[in-house]
């Protein structure tokens, strides 16, 4: 799959082997009221992109306050867990903490979990994947404000753009839970990339780009910065080359829900 799933035209058939859903069972009431799964779809399709899709601020709320309830362990090794707000005595124990996530986002907060189950993302997904969508899982992770060089960040997705080849379609969707800014690491996308790329980066092993290679080969409006409020969404199809960015002035957290194909991790 690692290796097949870089083509377009096998990604655009491979549906024709996976079971459908029956989309009317996806009637049932969303926590996204105003959302408009249609239009969504079609952006899908066209950009391998969709922004704003707004979390209730209930459900900010419930996540806000998991974070300060729970620990969560930094630089994704999993010895090291820590509360957020000793993250200064972290940092000068340990060095650059660069990124930190919650253990298990989606069993252990209740709000996560109905977001995993809403009837308006699953039929997204759905519709989206052709298929009947299998969530393979969240995070939800600090990006921290750090003076961490080029490759310690390298390390964990930031720097260089990429794309994940971790099924033959799939399709995540991002929620801010701070105010995100140019300052604060905001997720960077290439708008019609899953469709486009050229031959020789679907050839290559090697999955990640410069930020010259990409602007070389992708028009400038199409390579997105993505700012948002607190509770801001997007949809996004992995195909598409994204990255990081490092927060140069304050902290992201940020929650990712994943959908594919086949769920690889069991
Ligand atoms: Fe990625």
């Amino acid at each position: 799959m690692f290796v097949f799933s870089r083509f377009q035209i096998i990604r655009s058939r491979i549906d024709i082997f996976y079971p459908k859903t029956e989309l009317e069972q996806y009637s049932e009431v969303s926590i996204f009221e105003n959302l408009d799964v249609e239009n969504i779809i079609q952006s899908l399709q066209e950009d391998g992109l969709y922004l704003g899709i707004q979390l209730p601020q209930t459900i900010v709320e419930e996540i806000l306050e998991f974070t300060e309830r729970e620990q969560c362990y930094a630089n994704l090794n999993p010895q090291l867990m820590f509360h957020v707000n000793s993250k200064e005595s972290w940092q000068e124990k340990y060095g650059s903490l660069v990124v930190s996530d919650y253990v298990d986002p989606e069993r252990n907060c209740r709000a996560i979990e109905k977001i995993i189950q809403d009837p308006k993302l699953l039929k997204i997904a759905a519709t989206y994947l052709n298929a009947k969508p299998v969530f393979t899982g969240s995070r939800l992770w600090w990006s921290f404000a750090t003076n961490a060089n080029f490759q310690e960040r390298l390390n964990f997705a930031q720097e260089l753009f990429h794309y994940d080849p971790t099924d033959y379609r799939s399709l995540k969707f991002f929620f801010y839970l701070t105010n995100v800014g140019s300052g604060n690491g905001p997720h960077v996308c290439v708008r019609g990339s899953h469709k486009n790329k050229k031959i020789s980066h679907q050839l290559t092993l090697f999955i990640g780009r410069s930020d010259r290679d990409i602007s070389q080969y992708y028009q400038q409006k199409d390579i997105l910065t993505i700012c948002g409020d607190v509770g801001f969404g997007f949809a996004e199809d992995p195909f598409c080359f994204h990255k990081g960015t490092p927060p140069q002035q304050g902290d992201r957290l940020m929650l990712q829900i994943e959908f594919c194909l086949n769920n690889y991790h069991f």
